[in-house]
């Protein structure tokens, strides 16, 4: 078996939404200001008692569900969060309790907005070495938990959610191709300064918003020109873009430069926020779910992040 395919997929928000409105109430914006400048209306917001695991787990059910494999075929588990529930164990050990699946390994990535491309690339990795059959990949997190409400110039960019899926190995064409980069150099952009060995500086998330942004834009430019150089493919090739729901303007130019019109681009920006890792596994079970994303149809996923860290995988689904 030298391929790996997403045989199912599923995806989690809180019941808890957030809207423009309410932000209008709390910090000097308005909902014109917030949804002109990012595509946002609304976003999730875990409850006080809800942690990423639970999120993780809600999703995954589904996406096992969907694929219709038993969970004790589950070799591997991949979960990519930056908001883990504890600082040990990981968040996929404690996915996997609540799974009640044992002795399959289990470990957490961090990459940021990045993240769910980063598992999705390893998890290919692990089966194109014959080292898993069946891989259980999530994004999760709970961005609320590390935001600061009353800090206008990042707070109204946030939401918490759960994507999952299932990678199965196969003799057919899945995934094409992974493409992970990162530069440390920018650190200090987009972070939340204060960790576990370093107790100083902000809990919160600091980013340089406008220096961020252009940086997204050429990034991501850049990588979807290796994708389709690497595959000897045309943008026209392209069936669906799922991009990190980062902010409607990046995705908006992300088309642009594949010749896309936005009704190929699959959108949640507007009703999740950015949901970090888990933002791209939940734009594609909404797609795949409400039937626009077809089997056999080329899907290009990419994300840039905090790191900086960026990627892309092209798939055939
Ligand atoms: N409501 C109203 N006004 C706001 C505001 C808010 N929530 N936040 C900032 N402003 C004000 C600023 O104070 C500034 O006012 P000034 O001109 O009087 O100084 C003005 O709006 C413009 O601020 P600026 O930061 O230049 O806005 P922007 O157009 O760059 O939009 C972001 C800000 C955060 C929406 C935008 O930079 C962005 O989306 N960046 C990328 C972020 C991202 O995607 N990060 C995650 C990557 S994974």
């Amino acid at each position: 078996m030298k391929h790996s395919r997403i045989a199912g997929t599923g995806s989690y928000l809180p019941e808890r939404i957030l809207t423009n409105a309410e932000l209008e109430r709390t910090i000097d914006t308005t909902d014109e200001w917030i949804f002109s400048r990012t595509g946002i209306r609304e976003r999730h917001i875990v409850a006080e008692n809800e942690h990423t695991s639970d999120m993780a787990f809600e999703a995954a059910k589904k996406a096992i569900e969907s694929a219709s494999v038993d969970l004790q075929t589950i070799d591997l588990i991949v979960v990519a969060t930056t908001t883990p529930d504890r600082i040990f164990p990981s968040t996929a050990c404690l996915l996997q309790q609540k799974l009640g699946i044992v002795n399959c390994p289990a470990f957490d990535l961090q990459a940021v907005c990045s993240g769910f491309v980063y598992a999705l690339a390893t998890a290919d990795n692990f089966i194109k070495a014959g080292a898993a059959k069946c891989v259980l990949v999530v994004g999760a997190d709970a961005m609320s938990r590390i935001t600061d409400w009353t800090d206008r110039s990042n707070c109204i960019l946030w939401g918490d959610g759960a994507g999952a899926v299932i990678l199965q190995a196969t003799d057919e064409q899945g995934i094409l191709s992974t493409h992970l980069h990162a530069n440390g150099n920018y650190a200090d952009m987009l972070t939340v300064p204060q960790g576990v060995s370093k107790q100083e500086g902000s809990k919160t998330i600091l980013m340089e918003g406008n220096a961020v942004f252009k940086m997204a834009v050429n990034t991501l430019d850049a990588i979807v020109d290796d994708t389709l150089i690497a595959n000897g493919l045309e943008k026209a090739d392209i069936d669906w873009l799922v991009p990190h729901q980062a902010n409607i303007r990046i995705l908006q130019s992300t088309a642009k430069k594949l010749g896309m019109s936005m009704d190929r681009v699959v959108t949640t920006v507007d009703k999740h926020g950015n949901t970090s890792a888990a933002s791209i596994p939940l734009a594609l079970d909404v797609a795949v779910r409400d039937g626009r994303i077809k089997r056999g149809e080329i899907i290009l996923m990419e994300a840039f992040g905090g790191g900086f860290t960026w990627g892309s995988v092209l798939m055939k689904y």
